[in-house]
């Protein structure tokens, strides 16, 4: 089991919806069992996965989210026999994930989280990590979309993976952020003693034939860190995916074949960098 997290410490580089759209085609191309995590307490990912409805539906029967994994404190409840109590908080491995689809599952997020990271919480950052070690086997890989700032969230997302991916708009502001990134993951590798890799850059959202594009790839081409890094593919910018998006739709399914391909590749380019590593 490979777990990935998608992180850049700016919004809207289509982090999440490079995420979901990897591991829709490494559950569709390529028949690899897939957990989504979602732990931006915006929630998008959650968004792009279940309708409105299914979200108020999991929410009402009392279904597993993030919050589950995070907050281990006892919950007041007021049972019909014995008047209040506190339930003691649900064990990792009884957490059951969302099916998106065959083969495609989604912890859920929540907006709680917000309330959460004000309250105090022992050793919250490693939750996540634990949470996972309980379905070790049973996926082939984990992809973990993580919110824009730094949080406990993003350090705990960071504490579980093998990988990070950049997903990153090619434009001279968001690469000055990318140093930035790559040092305050170093620190956090240091200080947690962690073996998490940077599995490459993707640029995203790109439009083609600009001269900042262009740019932007000879910045990197010529830049000794991020050099190898940059995956070959990047992901166009088309006004399709986010018309989809929240109709619950993957790129794969669109009737954009360049669009098509070029997630294709990249999640190609994903599993042979992950196997080179190996
Ligand atoms: N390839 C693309 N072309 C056009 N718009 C895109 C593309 N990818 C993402 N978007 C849009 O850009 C916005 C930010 O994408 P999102 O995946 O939510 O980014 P992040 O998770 O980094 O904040 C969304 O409105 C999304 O629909
Ligand atoms: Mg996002």
């Amino acid at each position: 089991m490979k777990i990935i997290s998608f992180i850049n410490m700016k919004g809207g580089v289509a982090k999440t919806t490079l995420s979901l759209n990897i591991a829709d085609c490494l559950c569709s191309r390529h028949e690899k069992n897939v957990l989504v995590i979602d732990v931006d307490p915006q929630f998008n990912a959650t968004q792009c996965l279940m309708s409105g409805e299914q979200y108020v539906d999991h929410i009402e029967n009392q279904r597993d989210t993030i919050i589950n994994v995070f907050d281990r404190s006892l919950r007041p409840t007021v049972g019909i026999v014995n008047g209040p109590r506190e339930a003691a908080p649900k064990n990792l491995e009884d957490i059951e994930p969302f099916e998106v689809k065959d083969n495609y599952d989604l912890l859920p997020g929540s907006l709680d989280l917000y309330r959460l990271e004000m309250a105090p919480g022992e050793g919250r950052e490693n939750r996540l990590k634990r949470y996972l070690e309980t379905v070790e086997g049973y996926y082939d890989f984990v992809i973990i979309d993580t919110p824009p700032t730094p949080s406990v969230w993003m350090t705990s997302a960071l504490i579980s993976s093998d990988y990070y991916v950049i997903p990153v708009k090619p434009d001279p502001i968001s690469l000055t952020g990318i140093d930035l990134l790559y040092g305050i993951i170093n620190e956090k590798k240091e200080n947690f003693g962690l073996n998490i890799k940077c599995l490459g850059l993707v640029f995203t959202i790109v439009e083609e034939n600009t001269i900042v594009y262009r740019k932007a790839k000879e910045n990197l081409a010529g830049n000794k860190r991020w050099k190898n890094l940059v995956f070959n593919r990047y992901l166009p910018k088309r006004t399709e995916v986010a018309r989809h998006q929240l109709n619950q739709q993957f790129i794969l399914s669109s009737n954009d074949n360049g669009l098509k391909q070029n997630t294709v590749n990249i999640t190609n380019e994903f599993l042979s960098r992950i196997k080179d590593d190996e």
